[in-house]
């Protein structure tokens, strides 16, 4: 009999992941406690911007006309329990307020829900990034709470999926991981095996491991992730004190195949709802098992990071004349999210620095493709404009500080006209000098020479 799926949790990770499921054939429910959201999803709608995913919901949603209606959408625990053979958690580990640890309630609380309710033979699979050593402490938990007892099995399955390539990430994983442990392991194994049967037969690597190891992956990718850029920032600040150019360091450095390209992009740093996060509660974390002086790294990693936000504004005062203040300066903000192709603005940099210059006194003005109405919510005093060229209209300095495609395919010379002055600081080294250049723009990025 076919496995009967439940996703516990829609936000960008359960959203996709629920989507995904259908789309490979299963019958899925997806539980949120939030109504709106649930309303939102039922009627084939997502709360955010990501490329396909609204596509992929509707292709499948039950009560949408032409779906395959494999995929609907409760706020009931009962239904859940009821339904699912296989029931992934996908709810958030946000970092807690004043702390480096992450904040467990949500998981806790969403494992505690569905184990009391579980009547019958069941497998949980942790997805959500958790501090390693959750997986045994849920295990136990669900042990004590489930009716069923020892036929609830839990496994450890963490997701590496990017925003903007959630969907092609949830349905072509480059690995898939899972963490099994105890009596029912092998079971478990099986599966997951079967859930991911598509995927597995198209090539992704499949590796099995114990729970510590499995909730060891996700946070170590992100660790990485965020040394190489923090390792490449840190690059730019060299050049930029030795007259380099890390753009061409970068290049030369990815020719390297055991280096690679990938992350080698220098500008204002990481940002984002999961690296910045993940480093500091895994930090927290190997402090409590005893380990902290492994990870001393990561703090550098994370000031590193942290440092090109304020270097960013420090390029930005020197453009608009240079003594102590913006007061009077307009300056145009480029960019609004943590990434492009996304309209999460979650510690984002460029509206960090946004803010910084606005708290001291610019005039600032920002447009970003998808994340106005985020970006608005959470700094309203900021100026906003509805089109990059309105954006830069009297502007003193140009600042670009999210990649989007739309702003590498910007006329530059029709910006120049808008403009009070042609000055523009690339805090993504992501835009072609030459062609700002030639439209009489002085462009300047970061870790590369002034021309
Ligand atoms: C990250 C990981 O890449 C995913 O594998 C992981 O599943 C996910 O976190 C998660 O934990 O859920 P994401 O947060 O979508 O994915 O963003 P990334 O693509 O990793 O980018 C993070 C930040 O690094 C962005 O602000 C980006 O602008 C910045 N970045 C990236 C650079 O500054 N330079 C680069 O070369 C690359």
């Amino acid at each position: 009999m076919a496995l009967k799926i439940t996703v516990i949790g829609t936000g960008y990770l359960g959203a996709t992941h629920a989507a995904a499921m259908a789309e490979l054939g299963f019958e899925v429910l997806a539980l949120d406690v939030v109504p709106e959201k649930i309303e939102l999803l039922s009627s084939g709608r997502v709360p955010m911007y990501e490329p396909g995913l609204e596509e992929l919901l509707r292709k499948h949603v039950a009560g949408i006309e032409g779906s395959t209606g494999r995929l609907r959408f409760t706020l009931e625990w009962a239904e859940v329990a009821d339904f699912g053979d296989v029931h992934f958690v996908c709810v958030n580990t946000p970092q807690k307020h004043g702390e480096y640890a992450c904040d467990m309630s949500y998981v806790d609380a969403a494992v505690e829900s569905l184990a009391a309710r579980l009547t019958r033979p069941a497998l949980v699979v942790g997805k959500s990034t958790v501090p390693v050593g959750s997986a045994e402490r849920l295990a136990a938990r669900i042990a004590e709470l489930a009716p069923a007892g020892p036929e609830v099995t839990l496994a450890w399955n963490p997701e590496f999926l990017r925003e903007g390539y959630a969907v092609q990430d949830t349905l072509h994983p480059d690995r898939i991981v899972i963490g099994v442990n105890g009596p029912r392991a092998e079971e478990a194994e099986r599966t997951l095996r079967q859930v991911y049967a598509t995927p597995i037969a198209e090539g992704s690597p499949f590796v099995v491991t114990d729970f510590p190891t499995a909730e060891l992956v996700k946070t170590s990718a992100n660790s990485f992730l965020a040394t190489k850029i923090s390792f490449i920032n840190a690059m730019a600040e060299v050049c930029e004190a030795a007259g380099g150019d890390v753009a061409k360091l970068a290049e030369a450095l990815g020719h390297d195949d055991r280096i690679g390209r990938k992350f080698l992009r220098a500008g204002i740093g990481f940002g984002g709802g999961c690296l910045p996060k993940d480093i500091r509660a895994f930090m927290a974390r190997a402090g409590e098992l005893g380990a902290d002086q492994a990870l001393t790294f990561l703090r550098e990693v994370d000031s590193i990071n942290m440092r090109r936000r304020g270097h960013m504004v420090e390029l930005a005062r020197e453009a608009v004349g240079g003594d102590s203040s913006f007061l009077g300066k307009r300056v145009a903000v480029l960019g609004a999210t943590f990434k492009p192709d996304s309209d999460d603005v979650r510690d984002s940099p460029a509206l960090n620095v946004a803010g910084q210059i606005h708290l001291q006194g610019g005039q600032v003005t920002v447009y970003d493709p998808k994340g106005m109405a985020n970006a608005r919510r959470l700094f309203p005093t900021l100026g906003y404009a509805d089109s990059a060229l309105e954006a830069v209209r009297g502007a003193d300095v140009v600042l670009h500080l999210t990649e989007w495609r739309e702003f590498r395919e910007l006329d530059p010379a029709a910006l120049g006209a808008a403009a009070s002055r042609r000055l523009i600081l690339d805090g993504r080294n992501a835009l072609d000098p030459a062609r700002w250049r030639e439209a009489g723009w002085t462009y300047r990025a970061m870790g590369r020479p002034n021309a």
